[in-house]
């Protein structure tokens, strides 16, 4: 039997989102340093490889109304990292950042800025983002359609792994004025995704680890096959043991593809984990958790998102609607997570749960965020994440914490010293970079500016 993998953990400051409840006594500021710096120090306190943020450009509204939780801020990934890493020494820092609306080399060169700066924590979660409402933030008219996002990411990404490598250290190193005027320490970079064109150099020498770690979010095959040519961790949405252990395969499969070992890419879903002394504890708690986070507001925005259309006048507390969806309604009144071909089958089955086990609109949304997440006592989780190593469907998992910013301590406190006694979790940074405590491969020449075909 081979041995079991050491899961590493990340934590997800998610930031707006129902996930987090801020309405209780302990709850923290959204925005406040002091809720990054508190979860990020006690996550650190813990061995965790990453601090992770994700990105929301714009705030989320159905048809002009904004999404209740979102109008209470948030900063930047980029800049509160930058903070965070002058408070921290060993977590990685992990910025969520679309590569449809920046202009790639400048991105590049300010991921290159916080790697430097943190001695070789930074990471980059790329992704292609599905809010097309976003697009009005930025050009007006203009949205790429979903393959296009894809071909137009991967040249950003390749652009930016090239400007990374970029910079030749013997020569910017030498007081050699005609090889500086020359431009040789920094080679011209190009990048022509078809739609936007650039031509820049590295203003930056490399980090410690080479470049910044690239994460990749984003499930569709074109996505899955994005990660598998370029990206070295995959956050995924697929924790549930069955789904983590057939996501594995296919990545694995389609890494292999790409030329690529076939754990070269490493797998880290979200999850929630709901600790208490005793199961059942953790399960009452859990309930619990459900019903701060799915307010009456979020649960009527949850069900708009099928509906496409304003759902206001509706009793969260009464049964689901009796009309159809509005199927032509355009993604930019739509938040995430819509699919226009799935809506009426969507709703149809809602209708029918709800009816057959006669649920309010409220109940069934609590229902329907009721299966994801880790809840039990510390030692039955351990022994869930156990089968997780045992079968190595998984690297670790990036932490989606239901309070911030102390929803941390408990983990670190009671769940880390059981998984270290079970040998499935580290007990000690195994290096000083991000790519060191993630277990992947040093960078050779050849990676640190693939280009693939
Ligand atoms: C686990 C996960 C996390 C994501 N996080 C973000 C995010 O923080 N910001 C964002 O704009 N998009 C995020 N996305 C959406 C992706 O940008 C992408 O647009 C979306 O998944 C559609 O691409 P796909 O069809 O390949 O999945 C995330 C996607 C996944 C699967």
């Amino acid at each position: 039997m081979t041995a079991p993998t050491v899961l590493r953990f990340g934590v997800f400051f998610q930031g707006v989102n129902f996930s987090t409840v801020w309405t209780e006594p302990e709850s923290g500021s959204q925005i406040d340093f002091e809720s990054f710096r508190r979860l990020a120090q006690t996550a650190e306190r813990g061995l965790f490889s990453a601090f992770f943020l994700g990105e929301g450009l714009r705030l989320r509204e159905h048809l002009g109304r904004l999404h209740q939780l979102d109008v209470a801020g948030r900063p930047d990934a980029q800049t509160q990292l930058a903070a965070l890493a002058a408070v921290t020494s060993r977590i990685g820092l992990v910025a969520t950042q679309n590569t449809t609306y920046n202009d790639p080399l400048d991105l590049a060169h300010r991921f290159a800025s916080l790697d430097l700066l943190s001695g070789g924590r930074a990471a980059w979660n790329v992704v292609t983002t599905d809010n097309a409402w976003t697009g009005e933030n930025f050009r007006r008219g203009g949205y790429l359609d979903h393959a296009d996002r894809y071909r137009h990411a991967e040249a950003v990404v390749v652009a930016a792994k090239e400007l990374w490598a970029a910079w030749a250290a013997d020569i910017a190193d030498s007081p050699d004025a005609d090889a500086w005027s020359a431009g040789a320490p920094s080679p011209t970079v190009e990048v022509d995704t078809g739609h936007y064109r650039a031509r820049g150099r590295s203003r930056l020498p490399q980090s410690p680890q080479g470049r910044p770690v690239l994460f990749q979010a984003g499930d569709s095959a074109e996505g899955r096959d994005f990660a598998a040519r370029q990206a070295d961790v995959i956050f995924s949405a697929h924790s549930a043991f069955d789904d983590a252990q057939s996501f594995a395969a296919d990545i694995r499969q389609r890494t292999l593809k790409a030329g690529r070992p076939a754990d070269d890419v490493k797998i880290f879903p979200g999850q929630e984990f709901i600790l208490a002394d005793t199961d059942a504890e953790a399960e009452e708690k859990a309930r619990w958790v459900r019903r701060k986070q799915v307010t009456p507001q979020t649960a009527i925005a949850f069900i708009e998102n099928i509906w496409g259309t304003d759902l206001s006048g509706y009793d969260p507390d009464g049964p689901l609607p009796d009309i159809d969806p509005v199927q032509d309604v355009t993604g930019e009144t739509r938040g995430a997570g819509f699919r226009a071909a799935q809506a009426k089958t969507t709703a149809d089955a809602w209708r029918e749960r709800a009816e057959a086990e006669g649920l309010s609109i409220r109940e069934l949304v609590i229902r329907l965020n009721s299966g994801r997440g880790f809840v039990g006592s510390p030692s039955s989780v351990a022994a869930t994440l156990q089968r997780y190593a045992d079968a190595g469907v998984v690297d670790g998992f990036n932490i989606t914490p239901w309070l911030v910013p102390s929803g941390m301590d408990d983990i670190v406190d009671r769940l880390v010293p059981e998984l270290q006694e079970r040998g499935i979790y580290p007990t000690s940074y195994e290096g000083n970079t991000l790519r060191e405590n993630l277990g992947l491969r040093p960078l050779d020449s050849a990676a640190l500016a693939r280009r693939t075909a």
